[in-house]
């Protein structure tokens, strides 16, 4: 067995803003076929140690961690071998994973999860409990400092790895914390983890490590270009040849229509009927012609919801619908609620709710995904399982999950959504009108639901592509 810690900010069940918390939730139990030993280091969060319970045993104390003391427990929850950081003046908080109640991120985000890197070093160097990983596996900017921490214990012998899950957040500190830091000054510079006079987590992690995923080939492509790169791209470019896209699955049996407790189970796109009679009366909706459209989402720039608003009445005028569950942004949060208060055929849920988005999936005819990038996303993934038809911007793991409803895919018979491009409101118009076209011809919109959930959207194939890198770095140059 190849032994292997992921070193991640979020996982699910326990803690989760978005869909980082799925894969690193998901990705040990994929990888236990592959030969992968996987064990997950987390911040020692309330609902972390809480889930460890009593029974968690401690394998090391740590006198310093940034400020404080800290001690490292190791205990299995949710079928998962965890380890977490048990430091109180780090992570002892009520509200949010990185941000206070009013949202403000707190001001020593950049001790907390160096603090995270810090502790993975120390595991690799010195063990934990008699176990030695072969490589560090870490998420974003939360472990980008790992390796600078490696090489500052003298260790050489431990490989590295670092997923971009979204390039957007830097994990920016300011140049005067370089000593609280641990850092080592004489890589403060361009070739280092400096980005323009300021510390970045994100590019010592990316300059580092020895090996860079992300979760899409569309979008490993695209981290290359100013656009997307968001400041990084040079970083990204210099690192082509260690850069790999590896797509995000989904967790099978959590996201399974014929399981799934959170709905009435169906095995067949026929079985969605009662569900979307529950789903319109839950939401309050009349009976429509047009097709039921979701969106389960965080409220933000990235995720194109403004670009709903604009193009909305295209669905409308064609007797479509729209159910939105989501939370961000209070302009786009207050946008969406009004919409819905003089719009009969819009039904809105601010806030954060699992199960209602299992209902959703189980009770829509297609989700909509306008982003303006998507590293990979995972509920045009739940979409496709459950025979809610994605519509998507044509980028990043949007681009490379759903097989868009052009002529010729429709002659072929292999499509399984709707994709657009560019991303603007004038094209997502015209993508929902050819959405109700597509709806109002039930042969064609049943054969494209068995598509869609015929298509695999499993980790099988990706975790076998991370058993490889692992093996392939283990191995040596
Ligand atoms: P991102 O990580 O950028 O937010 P993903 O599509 O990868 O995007 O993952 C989002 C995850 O968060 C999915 O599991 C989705 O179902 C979930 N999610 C987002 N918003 C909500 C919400 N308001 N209620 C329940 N689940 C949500
Ligand atoms: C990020 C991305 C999303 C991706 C998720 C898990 O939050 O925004 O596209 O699916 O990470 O990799």
């Amino acid at each position: 067995m190849m032994r292997v810690l992921s070193v991640a900010s979020e996982c699910a069940p326990f803690v989760k803003t978005g869909g980082l918390a799925d894969v690193v939730g998901a990705l040990p139990r994929a990888l236990t076929a592959e030969r992968v030993e996987m064990r997950t280091l987390l911040p020692g969060y309330p609902a972390v140690i809480a889930a460890l319970g009593s029974d968690a045993a401690q394998i090391a104390e740590l006198d310093d961690l940034f400020g404080g003391t800290a001690r490292l427990i190791a205990g299995h929850a949710a079928g998962l071998d965890l380890i977490a950081i048990d430091a109180p003046h780090l992570y002892a908080r009520t509200s949010g994973l990185y941000s206070d109640a009013h949202g403000h991120d707190w001001p020593d985000n950049p001790e907390r999860f160096a603090a995270l890197s810090w502790a993975a070093a120390h595991i690799a160097t010195l063990g934990a409990g008699g176990w030695h990983p072969q490589v560090l596996h870490g998420h974003d900017w939360q472990a980008g400092f790992m390796v600078e921490y490696l090489h500052r214990m003298g260790n050489e012998d431990t490989r590295s790895v670092l997923t971009i899950h979204n390039i957007a957040f830097h994990g920016i500190a300011g140049a005067e914390r370089l000593h609280a830091l641990r850092l080592d000054p004489s890589r403060f510079h361009s070739a280092g983890y400096e980005y323009w006079g300021n510390i970045s987590a994100l590019k010592a992690g990316l300059i580092g490590a020895d090996a860079l995923t992300t979760v899409s080939s569309r979008y490993a492509e695209e981290l290359m270009t100013p656009e997307f790169g968001l400041g990084l791209d040079g970083v990204m470019r210099s690192r082509r040849e260690d850069l790999t896209g590896i797509l995000n699955g989904i967790d099978s049996e959590v996201w399974n229509p014929a399981t799934d407790p959170a709905i009435t189970p169906y095995s067949t796109a026929r079985g969605k009927a009662a569900n979307k009679a529950a789903l319109r009366a839950e939401f309050g909706l009349p009976e429509a012609s047009g097709p039921l459209c979701i969106i389960v989402s965080r409220m933000t720039h990235q995720k194109g919801l403004d670009l709903v608003l604009e193009a909305l009445p295209a669905l409308l005028d064609h007797g479509g619908q729209l159910a939105l569950l989501g939370s961000g942004e209070r302009g786009l949060e207050h946008a969406f609620t009004s919409l819905a208060e003089h719009q009969p055929n819009v039904g809105v849920r601010i806030g954060y709710d699992e199960a209602l988005s299992h209902r959703m999936m189980a009770g829509g005819d297609a989700i909509l995904v306008p982003s303006r990038f998507e590293p990979c996303g995972l509920t045009q993934l739940y979409g496709l399982r459950y025979g809610t038809l994605p519509l998507v911007a044509l980028t990043g793991g949007l681009a490379d999950t759903v097989i868009n409803a052009s002529p010729a895919a429709l002659a072929r018979g292999v499509a399984t959504g709707l994709q657009f491009a560019p991303v603007t409101a004038e094209a997502l118009r015209n993508a929902l009108t050819t959405l109700c076209r597509l709806h109002a011809d039930p042969s064609v919109w049943a054969k494209m639901q068995r598509n869609a959930m015929a298509q695999p959207v499993g980790w099988d194939q990706s975790a076998r592509a991370y058993a490889q890198l692992y093996e392939r770095l283990i191995a040596g140059p």
